[in-house]
């Protein structure tokens, strides 16, 4: 059995006793060795007849980087108890085998491991660079080798094309071919040096659970080690790296830019990572349609080589773009001579023509971003009667003003200017050049003298209408470009290219809306150092994400505005300073959801966006009930306060105007509402309610419930007193458990756990009455949110408060969560259990964002409250709050959004369920309308807290915000503002699937 002969040879030389498990291997044995303290071991032996030399190159490698980086993460070779390396042992057949072990390192290989994060892949990049560098005094004969897969010798290809049937895939294949022959002579000219030469994505290992920074852990396989130019070695593990990732150019900038932290590259060496990279998977699929040779109908090689034509087929990177960013992500001049042009330009300051004729010095600037403007009122969609106002605010006699570099802005409304399928999607927010704003007709002069590059009319909603680049060249012989857009599209009458254009000459005007794109009259004014990749469509916005690029390709214009750079760049306010004032200045359970919490700036309707415009799909918040920012409520408040803001001491028509409004949504034995601040307030106002009715004191409410953070909403609410450091239970407070048929004590295949539920008031009551409290009264959340977004079984309310009743007490449905419109098929919760309250609170959605608490009840109830003092609450009922609720519960009905609510809950637990059949973490869906759980489970079925965790802040990386619930916090809760469509439903379910793709593969 080759087990026992392995472990008793591991036994023998090693002194090591372990249990063998085998590993892959074509043609060698690898045995993976356990020690019984369960330290692992990779035992390799090594096929007959295999080539000592090849592995005593691994073993001495390995070795070399042991003795001189004992740190780096790569295995270390484990010597025999007589202090050998390499021993020469016969198998089981008596066949002499090279024999050598390593250790086990931790983790999985990178193929496997999720998330491929920019992170993890700039550690890989850092890790490979280590390994070049360490291997850098590295030598062995066995370097020298001579294989097909020494990418210096990738020109071998060129004889094989004829292999490959399809002509396109041919054709793309001989234009790698020939790009590849043009780099010969480069690669010639390079230093070569011991490299590993196979990087690929089972050569990786990385560690880290679930919820756990992602590290590598080691380069493992240095069988394919040769002495070659160390970008070689870089570029395969590009090709790898690459292949089948969403956003391959970003990816390739983070390995790039880890490796050269490690062992800098030069500007010579990034040139040539792309087109290495793709002659790399030219190899690939040529190697292995002729391998396939035999077997021409053997699917293994057409799937094996899919991700590689994947990418040479279908990625539509441009070359020097690519190259301009890996440059960039280095902090290297981003085209050659560009270090030189701003030098120039730096040297130059101060001597340019003035661009608008006028010294600019004193010229006011005007933000237009995300944080400090409002433009545009609605970020997905800028209508032409709006563009042509932007910035009006800032306009002054048609004085000039500049808008900011560097700005994000939410003006480039554009699907255009989205970067994926969904409006969460990023999106280019960031300005790259600096605007003059002034009237149309209103001359631009041309800085320093170039020539026409372009001369073009864009005639796109929101494009640059007319517009203008010039060429320009330095003394040294450097050229950089400067563009002008949003012209008087005259000057394609006039100038075309190659026209010379000279210093201060009177060149173009500014447009008017109907001819520059839309805009309100002004001139984008961007430098570039290259247009490499860009031409003459320059992005006059970048993706916040990739300013690293942008920066350096279109650099602050300021120098030929003869302006210090400071005036007109943009400088956000920073999150981290926000933070840390914060954390100064508040309290330490103030909490922050996220690892990385999100600075919100703007919102509308179910979309909100951070300091740089970067957009988030709000899934979680059900204050904004008839979304974000909503006109109708702006416009209401801002009406309201233009008048008059006062309290219920004085009569006003918005008071009854509101109460009838909403007690006209509600059973007809609701006729008295109390206005307050908070559901907290409405809470705490309805305890004293239920105690002036009864006499009272006692209550029952179901555990892990929510209703305020005053010290008597505290005491009913067992989520907050109940946790450790909490107040603990009053003796006149009873708990009962929540009617959770998922997980509770009767389940959904109970046909009776309604009752059985709620029978369990019974010995709640009863205690009170033997403490001598009575029963005020009962009151639950009537879905308990926190307590896991549980929808009660039908008939459970009912039943309670009959108990409750008989008792002599008052119930009262907290529907701050769960009314006005957002279960769809219900305007409140109470009428989905056919339950009739006594008192019902609101809070949060009522006010849309104001602050407005709010409770009904009965004439009766009132009057016992009505006992001689007075009930005042300052702000409550303030006429601007009433104006305020009865625009949201307008809102609500003219927009349909309870309607919308049941549709898109539909939706979504459609989408929901199909994830729970396929994922076994996901243990339940539940929900109505747009109030909706999703139950996270370990194999065991134990709540998954972990998991829970890692998928909000996945969703989060993702750019939708959700929330966490329940007494394990393993219940995602989804309850976004009720306008939510369609395609963010959708834009839910498919990243929820792929991060559960990821939890699954942890
Ligand atoms: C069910 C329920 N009741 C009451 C409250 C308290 O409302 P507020 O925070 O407005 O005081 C909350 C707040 O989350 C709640 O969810």
């Amino acid at each position: 059995m080759t087990f026992a002969h392995w472990s008793a040879a591991l036994r023998e030389h090693w002194g090591i006793d372990a249990e063998l498990s085998r590993l892959d291997g074509e043609y060698d044995l690898n045995f993976l060795a356990k020690d019984n303290g369960d330290q692992g071991y990779i035992l390799k032996a090594m096929r007959p007849g295999c080539e000592k030399w090849l592995v005593d190159m691994q073993v001495k490698a390995l070795e070399h980087i042991a003795s001189n980086e004992p740190e780096f993460p790569c295995p270390r070779v484990i010597p025999s108890t007589a202090g050998e390396s390499l021993l020469t042992l016969p198998d089981e057949d008596g066949q002499d085998r090279l024999v050598w072990l390593v250790n086990q390192l931790p983790g999985r290989c990178y193929a496997k491991a999720e998330p491929k994060s920019d992170a993890l892949i700039h550690e890989v990049g850092q890790v490979l660079g280590g390994s070049a560098k360490v291997l850098a005094d590295f030598r062995h004969e066995g370097l020298k080798r001579d294989f097909k897969w020494d990418l210096m010798r990738a020109g071998w290809i060129r004889d094989q094309l004829s292999c490959i049937s399809d002509p396109a895939r041919r054709a793309t294949l001989e234009g790698i071919s020939e790009d590849f022959a043009k780099l010969e002579s480069v690669l010639a000219e390079l230093p070569k040096q011991a490299i590993h030469n196979d990087a690929n994505d089972y050569n990786i290992m990385v560690a880290g659970e679930l919820g756990e920074t992602r590290r590598v852990s080691g380069l493992i396989d240095l069988g394919d080690m040769c002495a070659a130019p160390r970008v070689c070695d870089l570029a395969i593990a590009a090709a790898y790296i690459v292949l089948d990732h969403p956003e391959p150019e970003t990816a390739l900038a983070a390995l790039v830019a880890g490796y050269h932290e490690a062992y800098p590259l030069t500007p010579a060496e990034v040139d040539i990572i792309w087109p290495l990279l793709r002659a790399r998977l030219a190899v690939s699929v040529v190697n292995s349609t002729m391998m396939a040779a035999d077997n021409p109908d053997d699917p293994y090689v057409t799937i094996s080589q899919a991700p590689a034509w994947r990418f040479l087929e279908g990625n539509t990177l441009h070359g020097g773009l690519l190259t301009a960013r890996l440059r960039a992500a280095c902090g290297l001049p981003v085209v050659d001579g560009a270090d030189r042009v701003l030098a120039w330009l730096e040297q130059e300051r101060g001597s340019f023509a003035p661009l608008m004729g006028q010294d600019l010095a004193d010229a006011p600037l005007g933000s237009l971003s995300v944080e400090h403007s409002a433009w545009p009122q609605n970020p997905f969609h800028m209508p032409l009667e709006e563009a042509a106002r932007v910035g009006e605010e800032f306009e002054d006699n048609g004085r000039v003003w500049l808008g900011y570099y560097h700005e994000p802005r939410l003006i480039y409304t554009d699907a255009a200017f989205r970067k994926g399928p969904w409006k969460a999607s990023n999106r280019r927010t960031v300005h790259l050049a600096v605007d003059a704003f002034a009237p149309a007709g209103t001359p631009v002069f041309a800085p320093l003298c170039g020539e026409v590059f372009a001369a073009e009319y864009r005639d796109g909603h929101l494009d640059y209408g007319g517009v203008i680049i010039l060429k320009h060249e330095t003394p040294e012989g450097d050229s950089f470009f400067t563009l002008y857009g949003h012209l008087d599209p005259e000057i394609l009458d006039r100038l075309k290219p190659g026209d010379t254009v000279e210093k201060g000459e009177e060149f173009c005007r500014l447009g008017a809306p109907g001819q520059n794109g839309g805009w309100a009259p002004h001139v984008h004014f961007q430098l570039a150092l290259t247009t490499e990749g860009i031409e003459t469509d320059w992005p006059g916005v970048g993706d916040p994400d990739d300013m690293y690029l942008w920066r350096a390709l279109c650099p602050n214009p300021a120098a030929l505005l003869n302006l210090p750079d400071g005036k007109v760049e943009y400088a956000p306010t920073r999150k981290e300073d926000v933070l840390a004032g914060r954390r100064a200045h508040f309290g330490g359970n103030l909490s922050l959801t996220y690892n990385d919490p999100v600075m919100l700036m703007r919102g509308w309707k179910h979309h909100l966006f951070d300091e740089w415009g970067r957009p988030y799909l709000d899934a979680y918040n059900n204050v904004p009930h008839v979304g974000h920012a909503h006109p109708r409520i702006h416009a209401v408040a801002a009406d309201q306060l233009k008048r008059v803001n006062s309290n219920t001491r004085y009569l006003h028509p918005a008071q009854t105007a509101f109460a009838d409004k909403l007690l006209s949504k509600l059973p007809d034995h609701f006729e008295v509402c109390f206005f307050v601040n908070s559901g907290t307030e409405a809470n705490e106002l309805a305890l004293r309610l239920a105690r002036a009715h009864t006499g009272a004191k006692g209550m029952v409410s179901p555990d892990h419930g929510y209703h305020g953070n005053t010290t008597g909403a505290m005491s009913i609410s067992a989520y907050k007193f109940n946790k450790p450091g909490g107040i603990g239970q009053a003796d006149w407070v009873e708990l009962i458990e929540v009617a959770d048929d998922y997980r509770g004590s009767f389940r959904r295949d109970d046909p009776d756990r309604a009752q059985k539920f709620a029978d369990l008031a019974d010995p709640a009551i009863l205690r009170l009455q033997e403490k001598g409290h009575g029963i005020a009264g009962f009151i639950a959340e009537t879905f308990p949110s926190v307590g896991g977004q549980i929808i009660p079984p039908k008939g459970y309310l009912p039943a309670v408060y009959d108990k409750i009743r008989a008792a002599g007490g008052v119930c009262i449905a907290d529907e701050v969560q769960t009314g006005l419109g957002r279960l769809g098929e219900f305007y409140f919760g109470f009428e989905h259990q056919g339950a009739m309250p006594d008192i019902v609170v609101m809070g949060k959605p009522i006010g849309n964002g104001h602050p407005l608490g709010l409770l009904v009840t009965t004439k009766a109830i009132a009057e016992s409250f009505d006992n001689g003092i007075e009930f005042f609450s300052t702000f409550g009922g303030s006429t601007l709050s009433c104006r305020t609720g009865k625009e949201v519960l307008d809102i609500v009905d003219d927009e349909g959004l309870q309607d919308n609510a049941r549709r898109q809950g539909v939706r979504l637990i459609n989408g929901l369920k199909m994830l729970q059949q396929k994922y076994t973490c996901v243990g339940d869906v539940r929900g109505m309308g747009l109030f909706l759980g999703l139950e996270l489970v370990n194999a065991d079925g134990s709540e998954a807290t972990e998991i829970c965790s890692y998928i909000k802040n996945r969703m989060r990386d993702h750019r939708i915000l959700i929330g966490s619930e329940g007494p394990k916090d393993n219940i995602l809760k989804i309850r976004p503002p009720l306008t939510i469509e369609a395609e963010d439903t959708d834009m839910i379910v498919e990243i929820l699937d792929s991060i559960l793709q990821e939890v699954e593969a942890a």
